[in-house]
């Protein structure tokens, strides 16, 4: 694993950014993996610069993101279909049948599809408190592949914000990619800002290789590096 701290989410945002771009141009037809969430909205703002400045294009970039809500409807203003148009898609000039995101119709067929376009060349991660990856959330197996996944309380309580606060709200399933097809990506690079955080990245890189921080498998993947900022490397 490579660690690289940066004074704040700024400065990693754009050093992922910048890893993401140059991933596009030295193979222009890549296939992405890619998170929702905080975390990556300043890298997604990076890139959606970039792309108007004409330094990086997506015309030939497929994406797989890692995970979608149960029971909201594309549309609905928190499901990651959204929030991944609102927030990169439709700043892009990536082609919209070229991004995809599981469901429960697709769960069963979906490393499949990632195989069929090649394989995920990047993979973008996000972490939760809990050490959750994707919404593979700690007990789960190592070779797990798309899944139908109950998400976990800590997760659901973390997630409310995007919600009104209101857990209620918050759905209680996800599907999401499994370890395994997270860790069959070429390249995997995570983001992780902040205090909230500080407790999963050190037993993602100091604690034993264990289902109970499914994070801690990236220890075993050969090309992973870690973006983050100050907070989040506290305890390193
Ligand atoms: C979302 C995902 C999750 C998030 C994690 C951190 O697609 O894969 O694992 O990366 O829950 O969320 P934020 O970035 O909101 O702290």
């Amino acid at each position: 694993m490579i660690i690289k701290i940066f004074k704040n989410d700024e400065f990693a945002s754009r050093a992922a950014a910048d890893i993401i771009i140059a991933q596009i141009n030295g193979k222009p037809n890549s296939v992405l993996g890619l998170p929702t969430g905080g975390t990556p909205v300043k890298t997604y703002q990076t890139l959606i610069n970039a792309c108007n400045e004409g330094r990086v294009s997506f015309k030939n970039v497929k994406t797989f993101n890692l995970d979608e809500y149960i029971g909201l409807h594309p549309t609905h203003e928190q499901s990651y279909r959204n929030f991944m148009n609102t927030n990169l898609f439709n700043h892009i000039d990536i082609v919209m049948e070229n991004t995809h995101l599981p469901s429960e119709e697709n769960a069963a067929n979906y490393d499949e599809m990632i195989n069929a376009a090649g394989g995920l060349d990047l993979q973008v991660l996000g972490i939760g408190g809990n050490g959750h990856i994707a919404f593979n959330e700690p007990g789960g197996a190592f070779d797990s592949l798309t899944h139908k996944q109950a998400i976990a309380e800590a997760t659901i309580r973390d997630n409310a914000r995007f919600f009104d606060g209101d857990i209620d709200k918050v759905p209680k399933f996800a599907v999401t990619l499994g370890i395994k097809g997270i860790m069959n990506a070429r390249k995997i690079i995570l983001l992780a800002f902040g205090k909230g955080k500080t407790q999963a990245i050190y037993d993602t890189v100091r604690g034993q290789v264990t289902t109970n921080v499914p994070s801690s498998i990236l220890q075993l993947h050969p090309n992973c590096t870690l973006l983050i900022d100050e907070a989040a490397a506290g305890m390193l």
